[in-house]
């Protein structure tokens, strides 16, 4: 699917099969999603522009690249997107964080915002937007709406599952966003959630129902 890149790595694959496991526990579950943040981030950033720049080392001087333009800024869609952010941060301490609340309402599946902070300068700034699922992709197509209002021209977004339903209704309404996901899964279920998916990943990852 155009705009769509999943991330086929052996090591993020094996992470997210004992995440979809429903006898893994919390404390599993939130480090799994950490470690798999790590190796999510490092490919979300790989084309990141670089500048060469002048440094001392013990042996002398040198041009070495250093990251080009503003720090990043990493919006975290709640609660979820905290469990890749924290991973997300670990690679890049710099980053700038926005903070989404949405809540899906689980009868209508539209979302409900009940929180938005995001640094104020975004129109100058790579945005990547994190969510673990995207499912109906009305919580991720209505935090990147927010975005934009803010000036957000330069976003990306970072999953670890996506249905096909979602990233048919992501592309369309925003066909300027790239999604970055680790498996494309089968399908929604008539209540929203991801099939085969991992269940709900708010609950997994902080234990609750
Ligand atoms: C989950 C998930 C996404 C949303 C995806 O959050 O983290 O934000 O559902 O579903 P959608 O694509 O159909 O909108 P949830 O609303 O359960 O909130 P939580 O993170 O607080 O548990
Ligand atoms: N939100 C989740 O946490 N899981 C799903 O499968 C769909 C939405």
């Amino acid at each position: 699917m155009q705009n769509l890149t999943v991330i086929d790595h052996p090591l993020v694959q094996h992470k997210l099969t004992i995440m979809r496991c429903k006898d893994t526990s919390t404390a599993s579950f939130r480090r799994l999603l950490e470690e798999i943040a790590h190796l999510l981030c490092y490919e979300v950033t790989r084309d990141l522009e670089v500048d060469m720049i002048e440094v001392d080392t013990p042996m002398g001087p040198t041009m070495a690249p250093s990251l080009k333009g503003k720090k990043l800024v990493f919006a975290s869609i709640l609660r979820a997107g905290n469990g890749l952010l924290s991973g997300m941060l670990d690679l890049v301490p710099s980053a700038r964080v926005a903070h989404i609340g949405l809540y899906r309402d689980p009868e209508t599946l539209q979302p409900v915002e009940y929180y938005f902070k995001a640094p104020t300068d975004i129109e100058d700034r790579l945005v990547i937007v994190v969510d673990p699922m995207l499912a109906t992709a009305n919580s991720a197509v209505a935090a990147i709406e927010k975005l934009k209002e803010r000036g957000a021209n330069n976003i990306r977004f970072l999953c670890l599952l996506a249905a096909p339903e979602g990233v048919e209704r992501f592309i369309a309404a925003h066909p300027d966003v790239p999604i970055f996901t680790a498996a494309l899964d089968e399908r929604i279920d008539e209540h929203g959630y991801i099939v085969p998916g991992l269940g709900d990943a708010g609950d997994r990852m902080y234990g609750t129902r």
